[in-house]
């Protein structure tokens, strides 16, 4: 575990002359891993939201957009900060992910919408509310 924290810590000193912002990996608390999304799809510059955007497009917007009636809060990656929205994960006590709503999105889905929401999240322009 703090072999990871350390890593973690080393690719902020690291990633943020390139990335300049943008968190390049995050801590996750499910997993203990590190994930890494200086390459790839999260990439700064990258074209496509990547998997996790794509999940949360398809899954979370499918009820939490504006003006729907089923009594979800309007969503989007800014709603939460990135430390907010690894808590939201990591704990899943938001009342839809208690009642199935989450159930049709795989493992390897959640961590990639952690991580896209991680990663675009409010004052995540600041590189060091990526810790
Ligand atoms: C089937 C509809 C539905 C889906 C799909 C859904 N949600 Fe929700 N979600 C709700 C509803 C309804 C509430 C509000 C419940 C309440 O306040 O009683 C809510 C509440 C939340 C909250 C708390 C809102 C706040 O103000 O803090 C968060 C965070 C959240 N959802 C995130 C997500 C994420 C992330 C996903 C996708 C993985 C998702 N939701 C998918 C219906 C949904």
């Amino acid at each position: 575990m703090q072999k990871i924290i350390v890593v973690c810590v080393l690719f902020v000193f690291v990633s943020v002359p390139v990335a300049m912002a943008r968190p390049g990996h995050r801590l996750d608390s499910t997993t203990n891993s590190c994930r890494d999304f200086s390459k790839g799809d999260l990439e700064w510059g990258s074209r496509a939201w990547g998997d996790g955007g794509q999940a949360f497009q398809s899954n979370c917007k499918s009820c939490h957009f504006r003006g729907n009636d089923k009594g979800a809060p309007f969503l989007w990656a800014e709603s939460k900060s990135s430390r907010g929205w690894n808590r939201v994960f990591a704990e899943k006590k938001v009342p839809c992910a208690k009642d199935g709503s989450w159930d049709s999105l795989s493992k390897d889905q959640l961590l990639k919408l952690n991580d896209y929401l991680y990663r675009f999240g409010l004052n995540s322009g600041d590189a060091f509310d990526s810790a």
